[in-house]
Order: C-alpha cells, then sequence, then structure tokens
C-alpha cells in the first residue's frame, strides 16, 4: 500500500508542485489549506498534470480541532508542512499575523503528529534566516544572525522548535528545506503561482507586467555594490525544489538520515541580479520590459546565494532548471491564465 502524506498549505504555490512530484513518485496525499492565498483550482491543475485528484480540506491548520479530525480519519504516516504567510514586506507592517498563523500551525503539526505517531516531517524553511551574510555562498554551517523581519524570525522559530520537539520525541524524524527564491511554473505551463492578492515577487511582477497587469516594473535599487547595481538573487525552479522534498520524504522513509533532525540549503547556486533576471525574461519571451530603476525597498539583502552540496550530497539533489527555463514556465504559465480568463 502506498503511503499517505499530509501537505499542509497544498494548494499554494509549492505545495500545489509538490504534490505533482509526490503523485509522479507513487505516494498518496491529503491536502489541507485555508485558500488564504491560493485557490482550489490548483487541485484540477494537479489532475490534469497526473490524472489524480488531491483529497483536500479547506480548514486552518491553526484549528487543531479540524486538523485532528482529518488525523482520525487518514493513516498520515508523513507529513510537509508548507501552510504559511510568505511576505516578507506585509510580515513588518502586520507582525502579529506572522507570528500567530505560522507558529501556530506549526504547534497543531507537531501535537498531532505525537497524538497520531507520524513520524517523518519536512518543513518550508526559508534561506531568510541567513539574513545580511557575510560570506557567499551560504552554506548550512553559517550562524544564523537576529532576524531581518517577522516572516524570517518564523521560519528561525519554527527550525528551533522542530529541534527541540525532536529532542524529547526521538521517533521524529524531520527536515527543514531552506529555499532560495521559488520561481517558474509546472513545464506544461498548467499550474503556477496564482497568488490571490497582487504580486510583489520579482518573476510575478515580471510576467504580470509584460502580460499588461502591472503597467511599469520597479527595480528597487540599482546603487547596490554588486556587479550591476541590483540585488542579487539565488532563483531556483518551484519543480526543482518540489523534487527535493520527495527526495528528502524518501531519505527519512529509508532510513538513511544520522540524525532525527537536519537542515538542507535549497538554491541552485547560482547568484543572479535583477537585471539579468529581467534580461533573462526578455530573451526567452522575446518580449520587452518596461522597466525603471526606483528606490531600494526596506529590509532587503544585497546579495545571498547557497552552498547546496549538502543537499547534492545526502539526498542526491541536483537542480534540473535554468533561469531560461525559469522564466519560460512562468511566462507560458502567465499566458495560460490569461487565456483562460477570456
Ligand atoms: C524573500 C526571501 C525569501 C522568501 C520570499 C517570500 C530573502 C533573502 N528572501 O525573497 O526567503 O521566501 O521573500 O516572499 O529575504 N524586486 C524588484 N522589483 C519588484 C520585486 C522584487 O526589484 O517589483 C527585487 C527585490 O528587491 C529583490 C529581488 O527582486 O532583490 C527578489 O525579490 P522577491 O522576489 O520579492 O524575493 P526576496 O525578497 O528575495
Amino acid at each position: 500500500m502506498s503511503a499517505t502524506i499530509l501537505v499542509t498549505g497544498g494548494s499554494g504555490y509549492i505545495g500545489s508542485h509538490t504534490i505533482i512530484e509526490l503523485f509522479n513518485n507513487g505516494f498518496d496525499v491529503v491536502s489541507i489549506d485555508n485558500q488564504s492565498n491560493s485557490s482550489v483550482d490548483a487541485y484540477d491543475h494537479i489532475e490534469q498534470i497526473t490524472g489524480k485528484r488531491v483529497v483536500s480540506y479547506s480548514a486552518d491548520v491553526c484549528d487543531i480541532a479540524q486538523l485532528r479530525g482529518l488525523f482520525s480519519k487518514h493513516r498520515i504516516e508523513g507529513i510537509i508542512h508548507f501552510a504559511a504567510f510568505k511576505a516578507v514586506g506585509e510580515s513588518v507592517e502586520d507582525p502579529l499575523k506572522y507570528y500567530h498563523n505560522n507558529i501556530a500551525s506549526l504547534v497543531s503539526v507537531l501535537q498531532l503528529s505525537e497524538e497520531f505517531n507520524v513520524n517523518k516531517l519536512i518543513f518550508s524553511s526559508s534561506c531568510s534566516v541567513y539574513g545580511n551574510v557575510t560570506s557567499l555562498p551560504v552554506d548550512e554551517n553559517t550562524a544564523l544572525p537576529k532576524a531581518e523581519s517577522p516572516y524570517a524570525y518564523t521560519k528561525q522559530i519554527g527550525e528551533v522548535m522542530i529541534e527541540n520537539f525532536c529532542k524529547v520525541h526521538p521517533a521524529l524524524q524531520a527536515v527543514s528545506l531552506r529555499y532560495f527564491n521559488p520561481v517558474g511554473a509546472h513545464k506544461s505551463g498548467l499550474n503556477g503561482e496564482s497568488p490571490i492578492n497582487k504580486p510583489n515577487n520579482l518573476v510575478p511582477v515580471i510576467t504580470a507586467t509584460a502580460i499588461g497587469k502591472i503597467p511599469q516594473l520597479t527595480i528597487y535599487g540599482g546603487e547596490y555594490p554588486t556587479r550591476d547595481g541590483t540585488c542579487v538573487r539565488d532563483y531556483i525552479h518551484v519543480s526543482d525544489v518540489a523534487d527535493a522534498h520527495v527526495l528528502a520524504l524518501k531519505y527519512l522513509i529509508d532510513g538513511k538520515n544520522s540524525v532525527n533532525y537536519d537542515v538542507f540549503n535549497l538554491g541552485t547556486g547560482n547568484g543572479v541580479s535583477v537585471l539579468e533576471a529581467i534580461h533573462a525574461f526578455e530573451k526567452v519571451s522575446g518580449q520587452k520590459l518596461n522597466y525603471r530603476i526606483g528606490p531600494p525597498r526596506e529590509g532587503d539583502v544585497v546579495a545571498v546565494y547557497s552552498d547546496s552540496s549538502k543537499a547534492g550530497k545526502l539526498l542526491g539533489w541536483t537542480c534540473k532548471f535554468d533561469i531560461d527555463e525559469m522564466m519560460r514556465t512562468a511566462w507560458l504559465w502567465e499566458r495560460n491564465v490569461a487565456e483562460r480568463k477570456k
């Protein structure tokens, strides 16, 4: 019998792409999502791509009674916990929203993992835990500084919560995956990022500008100490991120882990500037993008990119998509969304 994996935040951007890869690898999936920044349409997209329908619940993971009901109905063997808020700027403006949602949901997940003896857990962490790094590329041994935003702090706290919990519950095997900047869409163009709220991450803003939803893209800062003055990030294709979840789960299921809690970076290792990202988009789409250089955005780090060799070595993970593919799939998805709305 195939194992049933609970995916929290399963109709979200990374959650839905991960369900596709879980299905492709023979897992059964139950999803819980309150659609606070996503749509149930994602389940249709998953079905179009894999031919499989997700068993799904529309509920808040913080609501432990509802979550308990789900655990009672299904024999869950592993949990991938995505459900969280993720906008850095919003977290600065409304910190309690982030502390409540991102922490309470993890408390529910950990408590129920204990109650129902579910002992495999993958946690969605973020490179934002590294803050303003002083030495690049950044690896998992880098000491974590004071967080730059409440969002980043919730990810630091989440990691510590799991580590503390694993110490007293040695049966629990857990991994935190620190994503750099996940972008792009499924290679079919049938599933991608559809935030309910206005896009504010770079690639959705690029494609929204190209399609005319946003009149002009503003580059946040053009005088940083980088090769072209714009910020540098490690963009990684969402399906590569999704793959890593399946590999991390198998790593735990196969008992290949030597410690019961570990962290892994997920990035390509390539630093790409905002201007380089825009030019990659222009090249693959054949579109000229309307952009201007504006003032820096508060809370932005100058440059960050990953040393992901640990995930390569222990999980057997490699990236399949480069920046051109990230842009090509993001653009394909944006056009498909526009086509469907006609
Ligand atoms: C941040 C976090 C990341 C988190 C993500 C969630 C860091 C280093 N990374 O990513 O862990 O998962 O938020 O939202 O904190 N940009 C523009 N114009 C725009 C939009 C963005 O110039 O309209 C620039 C930004 O200044 C930045 C780059 O594009 O240099 C990427 O920005 P964005 O996509 O928002 O992601 P991060 O802030 O890097």
